[in-house]
């Protein structure tokens, strides 16, 4: 990820945090996580956990989750959400700032995932192979990795800017407008948000947010897993664990690290 970048994905997390969970108030992938982390009978890891929206959950059920984001803005919101939790949830929950890319934790977990796309903000293969690499040093033998990503659908690649999301926050209505242009050589999808803070009085101030995002797909994110040394067990196309169809709208690979 060039300096560039790596401000753009600050600038457009900073952007959001105080909003997010708003924003991103979808809850169907909870039972599948949950699940997965209680299941693994060991410590868990989610890179790029932002405000906690999944970690927190974990934690809830009593399984000790780590969350690793490199945005200080969306774990301040996290910090802030843990303060309302429980003390054993609290004890459960372990917070550090760092790029999923380089981190090193003292610690050796039994399942680690990242979810809804956020692996594609590794914008480049050495980005990918490096995360993933990370990943598969910091798993116990037998250890899952669950990456989930959207599936590309190169149909959609000119730009169209169309409001996509309403919501209230205190005494202002923020209306966003997505609009994206896909570079189908490079993978790479170049984004704008386009954000509306709407006052009582009517007043509107405007916030644009560029970022970008670098799609994979399914055969070259296997090969990206084996290449690191994972076996893969399956590969889902939906949350509901339906094996991964050319038209699924997720990719979901579960892959183990070898004992
Ligand atoms: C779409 S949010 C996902 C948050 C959370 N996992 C969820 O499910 O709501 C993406 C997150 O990825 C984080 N992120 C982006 N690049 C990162 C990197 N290189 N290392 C660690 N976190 C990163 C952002 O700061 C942001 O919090």
């Amino acid at each position: 990820m060039s300096p560039k970048s790596a401000n753009a994905v600050t600038d457009r997390y900073d952007t959001e945090a105080s909003f997010y969970d708003y924003l991103y108030d979808r809850t169907e992938d909870l039972p599948f996580y949950t699940e997965l982390a209680r299941s693994a009978k060991g410590p868990v890891l989610e890179l790029a956990c932002g405000t906690g929206r999944l970690a927190i959950p974990v934690a809830r059920t009593g399984v000790d989750v780590t969350g690793l984001d490199m945005n200080k803005q969306m774990l301040t919101v996290f910090r802030r959400k843990l303060r309302r939790e429980s003390l054993a949830t609290k004890k459960h929950v372990h917070l550090v700032e760092g790029d999923m890319r380089h981190f090193q934790l003292e610690r050796k977990f039994a399942f680690a995932f990242i979810a809804i796309s956020s692996f594609l903000h590794n914008l480049t293969i050495e980005d990918e192979e490096s995360c993933v690499r990370n990943v598969f040093e910091h798993l116990r033998p037998n250890g899952i990795f669950i990456v989930e990503v959207f599936n590309p659908d190169l149909s959609r690649s000119g730009r169209v800017v169309r409001l996509d999301k309403v919501i209230r926050h205190g005494d202002t209505t923020i209306l966003r407008f997505p609009s994206q242009e896909m570079d189908t050589r490079k993978q790479i999808i170049d984004a704008n948000l386009i954000y509306d803070f709407v006052q009582k009085s009517g007043a509107v101030r405007r916030k644009v947010v560029s970022f970008q995002l670098r799609y994979v797909f399914k055969d070259e994110l296997v090969s990206l897993l084996e290449g690191a040394g994972f076996r893969v067990d399956a590969v889902y196309g939906n949350l509901d664990m339906v094996p991964f169809q050319t038209e699924s709208p997720l990719i979901i690979c579960v892959a183990r690290k070898p004992t």
